[in-house]
């Protein structure tokens, strides 16, 4: 028999009458109840020291039972909450258990036996949310969060963020350089909010013409355009319910941006071609590489959209900011290597781990598991040894200092003997580009020529090899 007496009950009714007779009936049950005239009230009580359960009228002044659950779902509560309906409203009821994600409803008159069963049952699902949230925090502090490894302080500091911002539907911007676990925050985010049955639906923003991204992620109509084909459901029909992963932001034409940004503030969307506006239900996760400031001074990122997104900012430190992480992540990423190719190595030789700290990870993690998947299929087995490990040469810490704002002068570039002009162009610019940290106003200054004459010598660069390859 579950302590009941411990059990505490908020119960939210404007009608005094009504409100004393259920705070009676929850106390006769043997549970503690705590009265509230409307939802305002409600959250502060809640607010102050939380109930274990909510029971809520609908219709209420000041605050509703409607409001009172979304501003529940927003500040990141996951209290289960009962709602009370008049009798032979039980359509209402249904879409506030599926819309609003209520625990469950009650019709009026209440039944104390309905009652009690409902709450025992609401009680108990709280509970299992908090030793959930509990171990995620015990994970976390051990350097493990989903498939995220880092023990070092900024990645505490980021498993502290999501677990803080995962359980509400508020939007995130995370930003950090390529390589650094971006996607990998995006699904921790999924995975550890109440979405996690819901689809997570990632898009990449770049690399896709005007018409293809917005149907891509607006969905289009049979006939919308040439090639239009077939009706589209785009990402944020998909995402119902879950989250959207809108990827590479800042590379998103900015006519889109502005299509987007209305999406974001109507919570509807209308396929391309299409008539009507249909609701959607997304929480919406955006990253970008670039620096955000940078990007709209550079006018590639709409500053309303940014402020749309950015209510809430995780930024992933570079890995060779966070050194102290290299050998927990080394260790992870090792294990699913020898999985995956069916090898058996068991570690890093002293050496390795000290060549490994020593180097500057311009690529970050993702520079990490490619050195470490080559390694570990040289080695087979046993330990991985300095020889194993492939790093350019050029990138040790020395050299590669962070956010260099100029070039040491006399640094030198490695050049294959045979390359062309172009490659050793892409090799200098994409030198100059880690050097800043990405950072495309820097970049251009160093290399004497214009930020746009730099955007479109890089998109002619990536077009030649993408000729070169079809
Ligand atoms: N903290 C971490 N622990 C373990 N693996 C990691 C971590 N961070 C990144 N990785 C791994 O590194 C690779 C790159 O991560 P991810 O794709 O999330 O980076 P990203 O920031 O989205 O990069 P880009 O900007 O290039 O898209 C993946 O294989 C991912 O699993
Ligand atoms: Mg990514």
């Amino acid at each position: 028999m579950p302590n009941t007496t411990s059990t505490r009950v908020l119960v939210v009714d404007d009608d005094p009458r009504q409100r004393s007779i259920l705070v009676e009936m929850v106390g006769s049950l043997g549970f503690t109840a705590l009265p509230a005239a409307d939802g305002a009230e409600a959250m502060e009580l809640h607010t102050d020291s939380p109930a274990d359960v909510i029971i809520s009228d609908l219709i209420m002044p000041r605050m509703d039972g409607f409001e009172l659950l979304r501003n529940l779902e927003t500040r990141g509560y996951r209290t289960p909450t009962i709602v009370l309906t008049g009798f032979g409203s039980i359509e209402k009821a249904i879409s506030v258990v599926h819309d609003l994600k209520a625990f469950w409803f009650l019709e009026k008159p209440v039944q104390p036996g309905i009652l009690r069963a409902l709450i025992e049952r609401a009680a108990a699902q709280n509970r299992l949310v908090e030793e959930t949230e509990v171990l995620n925090r015990q994970l976390s502090f051990h350097g493990v969060l989903g498939d995220l490894v880092g023990g070092s302080h900024p990645m505490r500091q980021v498993f502290l963020e999501i677990q803080q911002v995962a359980p509400t539907s508020a939007s995130v911007l995370i930003t950090g350089e390529s390589g650094t676990g971006k996607e990998l925050v995006a699904r921790a985010l999924h995975r550890l909010s109440p979405r996690v049955s819901g689809p997570f639906v990632p898009i990449n923003c770049a690399a896709l013409t005007e018409t293809l991204i917005e149907s891509e992620l607006f969905g289009h109509e049979k006939g919308a355009f040439t090639g239009a084909l077939e009706r589209h459901i785009g990402c944020f029909e998909q995402a119902n319910n879950g989250t959207v992963f809108l990827d590479e932001i800042g590379e998103m034409p900015i006519g889109t941006q502005s299509k987007l940004l209305r999406v974001l503030e109507d919570r509807k969307v209308r396929r391309l071609g299409g008539k009507i506006d249909l609701p959607v239900e997304v929480r919406v996760v955006a990253a970008t590489n670039q620096n955000p400031e940078d990007a709209i001074r550079e006018k590639h990122l709409r500053e309303d959209l940014y402020y749309r997104l950015n209510v809430f900012h995780i930024h992933l430190p570079p890995l060779r900011e966070r050194k102290e992480d290299i050998p927990a992540i080394s260790e992870a990423i090792l294990a699913t290597l020898n999985k995956k190719h069916g090898c058996r190595v068991a570690g890093l030789q002293a050496a390795a781990l000290e060549r490994m700290q020593a180097y500057s990870w311009p690529g970050n993690v993702r520079e990490l598991r490619n050195v470490l998947e080559r390694a570990a299929i040289m080695a087979g087995e046993g330990m991985i040894q300095p020889k194993h490990m492939a790093m350019d040469p050029m990138m040790t810490v020395a050299e590669a200092a962070p956010v260099a704002a100029e070039p040491e002068s006399g640094e030198s570039l490695s050049v294959r003997p045979g390359a062309s002009l172009e490659e050793i162009e892409e090799a200098y610019i994409n030198r100059i580009l880690r050097q800043t940290n990405n950072n495309k106003t820097k970049a251009a200054e160093i290399l004497g020529i214009s930020v746009r004459t730099l955007h479109n010598r890089l998109g002619q660069l990536t077009r030649g090899k993408a000729n070169a390859a079809g």
